[in-house]
């Protein structure tokens, strides 16, 4: 069985919603714990799919993992393995992370091949040199890559071909238990780049230059345990709200933000003619607006356009008085929400990896498939704005992977949504609610 959402549009949100820890801060930093022997509660973690994911290949390690109530995660243990499992690691490319931590702990690590997926083919290769330039053999087995280094790991200069958020990750937690200094150059500056770096640093780890584009570590003998982390706001739920907001909210206030690491989309939505959001020091304060106008829009690594916004941005630039443009520069194929827009009237061309939006009026309710989880939720958006009964099939496969019972929150706004299971094959009811 598979889930889906039907959702009645044009239902005006209102109201506050208190946003979630980010996911793709809290999945390094449940890696990270593997080098963290005490006994942790990770605060601001929400039962996500993909927490859930990892919390598994954990236990799977040998570490005890259990949610408990308001967002917290309880680690306890020391790792007694260091090959991840396939069925686990295959379901979520993150889980590649694993890869320092074990390489730090136990001198080796084995982790399947993260396969592609659909918004690009994501290879590893940067990871995969940083590894060997801090001295540990690499080999490709059975689909397995094995990393060792029984010397232990050795500082090194390591400079990446592009900012890779992942690769940075996975460098820097190896590099904290290695001889030596570690230069990680062209390093990504992302948030939850610096929350994992912030982590480590409290676990006695020496780490200079978070946030910026050169990061330094002087790797030491061991760390220290500590008891109590708390992850960042989710900006990119929070961006999603905003947007949504804008759209079709009449008086939303998003709480529990950090307005810092959502600035390119201030920028952005100002540059639309949105003058209505207020934002304080922790929240903002969204008044629905009735136009805005086409821009231009780019996504960029930190602090640029998140790609992880991009397609809620093409939503609400759909429904834009002119033209936009999109370039999408992160990711070589994500588009695949493109195609179920159209579907409900949008009027969007792609040519390579940009994407010319002409403003239509209104979108009209229709059923549409959830490609990955941010077309995932831009489909939701677009179906809370459109006219008529819009189904997005697929949810429980990707939108869930990054938003805890969406509908709940959304319906607590007002919106008119519920989720209903389907057999899969047997995609398409009646559209009605
Ligand atoms: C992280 O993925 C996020 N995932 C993604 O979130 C996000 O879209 C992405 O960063 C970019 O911001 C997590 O944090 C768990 P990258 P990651 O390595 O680390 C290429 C979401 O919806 N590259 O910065 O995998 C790669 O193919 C998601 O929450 C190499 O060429 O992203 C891509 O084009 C999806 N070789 C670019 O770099 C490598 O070895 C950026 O990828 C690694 C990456």
């Amino acid at each position: 069985m598979r889930d889906k959402f039907i959702i009645e549009g044009r239902h005006k949100l209102k109201g506050e919603i208190d946003i979630w820890g980010s996911k793709n801060a809290s999945l390094p930093i449940m890696a990270a714990s593997l080098l963290n022997s005490g006994d942790l509660i990770l605060d601001n973690v929400p039962p996500v799919k993909d927490n859930l994911t990892m919390a598994e290949i954990l236990r799977y390690l040998g570490l005890s993992v259990e949610f408990l109530e308001g967002d917290k995660v309880h680690i306890k243990g020391e790792p007694k393995g260091y090959r991840a499992p396939y069925e686990l690691v295959s379901r979520m490319r993150a889980s590649f992370e694993l890869m320092g931590p074990l390489l730090a702990y136990f001198g080796e690590a084995e982790i399947p091949y993260p396969g592609g997926c659909r918004i690009g083919l994501r290879p590893v290769d940067l990871h995969i040199k940083g590894f060997e330039s801090l001295g540990a053999e690499i080999t490709v087995d059975k689909g397995f890559v094995c990393a060792r280094a029984k010397k232990g790991l050795k500082g090194a200069k390591i400079h990446l071909d592009k900012p890779s958020v992942g690769a940075t990750r996975n460098i820097m937690m190896a590099a904290v238990l290695a001889q030596g200094e570690t230069i990680i150059e062209n390093a990504a500056c992302e948030p939850e780049v610096v929350d994992l770096g912030n982590f480590l640093k409290s676990m006695g780890a020496e780490i200079e230059g978070l946030g910026t584009s050169t990061i330094y570590i002087k790797g030491k003998k061991e760390l220290k345990p500590i008891d109590y982390y708390k992850i960042i706001p989710d900006r990119i739920a929070a961006g999603t709200f905003i947007i949504a907001g804008i759209m079709i909210g009449k008086d939303l206030v998003i709480k529990n933000i950090e307005p810092e690491h959502l600035q390119s989309l201030f920028i952005k939505l100002k540059e639309a003619g949105v003058n209505s959001l207020q934002i304080r020091d922790r929240e903002v304060r969204v008044k629905g607006e009735k136009v805005w106008k086409g821009i231009e829009v780019t996504t960029m690594p930190y602090p640029g356009f998140p790609t992880d916004l991009q397609p809620q941005m093409m939503v609400f630039l759909s429904l834009a008085q002119g033209t936009s443009l999109i370039v999408e520069t992160v990711f070589e194929n994500r588009f695949l929400h493109v195609g179920e827009l159209l579907r409900l009237g949008a009027k969007i061309s792609i040519d390579g990896r940009t994407a010319l939006i002409q403003g239509v009026e209104k979108l009209k309710g229709a059923p549409v498939e959830a490609t990955d989880l941010r077309a995932g939720a831009a489909l939701v958006l677009a179906g809370l704005v459109a006219e008529g009964v819009t189904e997005v099939l697929d949810v429980d496969e990707h939108i869930d992977r990054g938003y805890v019972a969406l509908e709940e929150k959304l319906s607590a706004l007002g919106a008119n949504i519920k989720r209903v299971s389907y057999e899969e094959g047997k995609k398409v009811s009646d559209l009605s609610l």
